[in-house]
């Protein structure tokens, strides 16, 4: 059963279920040894938010988006994924929330590179038992918003950021309630940086999901909503510096 979170009361909603929060952590402390790698994080994101989370190499960013996904189990605090308590989930049930409410980007793809951009947008609808002739058109409509063609022949061949999109698109194939991405754009080069950054901080309004996006890029990082720095194990707002604007 699950307990509820005591944290500032949300929408007055009573129904229980019903949250505006993609996600919730609150209270979540992670060690490795003697070192607590995250050390009492409270974390809520809206539908509709983004939230960078930047922080030195080593700060435990990547901990911190296994956490959400259910792959690195807290030693103690509450993780809430649309409003329903994970905390003591079994795999099973992580496994079900990972397929149906998460999607993930990372910084290097984990696309297929044999198969064309639409093969592997469809992919995760494949797994998930649907027939290919149904979700094909998805998978293409996908592509076409994010501007990357489906049919160019092998996904390796495509730009670094062009392989990002599709990445991004992969990940929102089914309607995901929340969209984690890791250094997404630290593979890229500025001008492709840019637009993948563009397409990724669209998705939580276009799609009505949750943002997080961890990132040491400030020019990435203040795209959104609201800007964290993970130190010394806790989140802290961080004030990110305007840009230094582009030579002309
Ligand atoms: N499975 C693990 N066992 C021991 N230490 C780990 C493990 N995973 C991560 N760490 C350590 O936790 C710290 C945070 O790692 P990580 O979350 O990957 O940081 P970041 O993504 O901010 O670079 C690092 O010092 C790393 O060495
Ligand atoms: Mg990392």
């Amino acid at each position: 059963m699950g307990r509820v979170l005591c944290t500032r009361p949300t929408t007055g909603s009573r129904e229980g279920t019903l949250s505006v929060f993609a996600c919730e952590l609150a209270g979540i402390r992670v060690a490795y040894g003697q070192r607590a790698v995250l050390d009492g994080i409270d974390l809520q994101v809206g539908i509709g938010q983004s939230v960078a989370i930047m922080g030195r190499s080593g700060s435990g960013k990547s901990t911190l988006l296994n956490v959400l996904l259910g792959l690195r189990r807290p030693d103690s605090g509450q993780v809430l994924v649309g409003g329903v308590d994970m905390s003591q989930a079994s795999e099973r049930a992580w496994t079900t929330v990972r397929r149906e409410q998460l999607g993930v980007v990372f910084q290097s793809s984990s696309l297929l590179p044999d198969l064309t951009p639409v093969e592997n947008v469809m992919v995760p609808l494949l797994i998930s038992g649907q027939p290919a002739e149904d979700v094909e058109g998805a998978a293409r409509a996908l592509l076409e918003e994010f501007g990357v063609p489906g049919d160019v022949g092998r996904t390796a061949d495509l730009s670094g950021g062009e392989q990002q999109r599709v990445a991004l698109a992969r990940a929102l194939t089914r309607k995901p309630r929340l969209v984690l991405a890791d250094e997404p754009t630290a593979s890229l080069d500025w001008t492709t940086r840019d637009s993948a950054a563009e397409s990724l901080f669209a998705v939580p309004k276009r799609v009505r999901c949750g943002l997080v996006v961890v990132t040491h890029d400030p020019d990435v990082a203040r795209r959104a909503d609201r800007c964290l720095m993970l130190t010394n194990g806790q989140l802290s707002d961080a004030e990110v510096a305007p840009p230094v604007g582009h030579a002309q």
